[in-house]
């Protein structure tokens, strides 16, 4: 039995390289084994829970789209949709909120900590909070379970979402028998915590990212920013306490990495580093950059690539919506 994997991204910024290296480099190396299934989405109506502006939400959904494409995904062998285009996702939604107890959605990160938050400056707790916030990791519980997903590969951020929706699973199984799958998230353990320009988790409310497909002068500045400590040139280095050290080990291959571990050891400029991280890091991004620079220029292709990708996904979701709806006693009109 071939494994169903799964994963999306919410259209809210640019992709940087701690969410490819963290989240889409695994799950795109989960799509070249042959015992997998993969399912790959832009997960638009999540994004809505931040994105309030028409013109945003189609320019940053056809971003992630590209993204996928331009890092490799193939959409011909996976299923490659818009979440927005597959409308028995927001249905399961709705059955399983009836699943979903209030305390669980209380204890979900995203959420608590906007209330923390709150609470510090002391404003109304729930002050910046969309139901559509709230109830975020019950529409990604739909995603998961509609596809009975095996394997779910997520940064680590996402882990608890996963959990959330194992429970509601549960919970649903419990009453009506075994009807859906439980899944298992799939986290790339040490390269989890990729370090942003200051040194702290790379994260766009840090500010501190490295947009994947950043023109090379861009590159290069941002790379120059990367906070370095006040050893001189000459200095031997720690290359295992160096940001820079830490983001050349993505890119460069083991030779170039032993090599560049002598170099911290007998004494290397940051400035020379740095040229060396820049080197390796826009020889690895070069080609998917160009590529995917040529897919934004071509929104009606990817509205094709993606329109194609939600029949296949709906050839497998409608009918399993219906396997639940009749589960719980849901008339199913015969006109439809
Ligand atoms: N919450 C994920 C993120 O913030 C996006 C997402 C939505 C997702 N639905 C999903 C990830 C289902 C994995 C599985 O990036």
């Amino acid at each position: 039995m071939k494994k169903q994997v799964l994963t999306g991204i919410k259209p809210t910024g640019r992709v940087h390289l701690g969410n490819y290296i963290g989240a889409i480099k695994p799950a795109l190396d989960l799509a070249q084994n042959e015992y997998s299934e993969t399912a790959y989405f832009v997960a638009d109506y999540h994004g809505l829970t931040q994105i309030h502006s028409c013109e945003e939400m189609k320019e940053l959904s056809y971003c992630i789209a590209a993204t996928w494409l331009a890092l490799g995904l193939d959409h011909e062998k996976a299923i490659f949709y818009r979440q927005s285009d597959v409308p028995e996702i927001f249905e399961l939604s709705w059955i399983l909120s009836c699943f979903a107890p209030k305390g669980l959605m209380n204890r979900a990160h995203a959420y608590k900590s906007i209330v923390e938050s709150n609470q510090q400056i002391g404003k109304d707790l729930d002050t910046g909070v969309n139901m559509g916030l709230f109830t975020y990791p019950i529409l990604m519980a739909a995603d998961i379970l509609l596809f009975q997903t095996d394997l779910v590969p997520v940064g680590k951020d996402q882990v608890q979402h996963v959990e959330i929706a194992r429970d509601i699973a549960g919970n649903f199984n419990k009453q009506y028998g075994e009807v859906f799958h439980i899944p298992d998230y799939v986290i790339q353990e040490e390269s989890a915590v990729l370090p942003g320009l200051d040194g702290r988790k790379m994260s766009k409310s840090y500010q501190n990212t490295i947009p994947i497909f950043e023109e090379p002068k861009k590159l290069q500045k941002l790379i120059n920013k990367i906070k370095t400590d006040s050893s001189l040139p000459k200095e031997p280095k720690d290359p295992n306490s160096s940001i820079i050290f830490s983001l050349y080990k993505e890119f460069a291959t083991s030779v170039q990495i032993e090599d560049l571990k002598e170099k911290f050891h007998s004494g290397i400029g940051w400035g020379e580093a740095k040229k060396e991280l820049f080197h390796v890091m826009n020889a690895y991004l070069e080609e998917p950059r160009e590529k995917y620079y040529e897919l934004m220029s071509s929104p009606k292709l990817l509205d094709e690539i993606l329109e194609q990708g939600a029949l296949k996904a709906r050839a497998k979701t409608i009918p399993f919506l219906e396997e639940v709806k009749q589960t719980i006693g849901i008339h199913r009109s015969s006109r439809i």
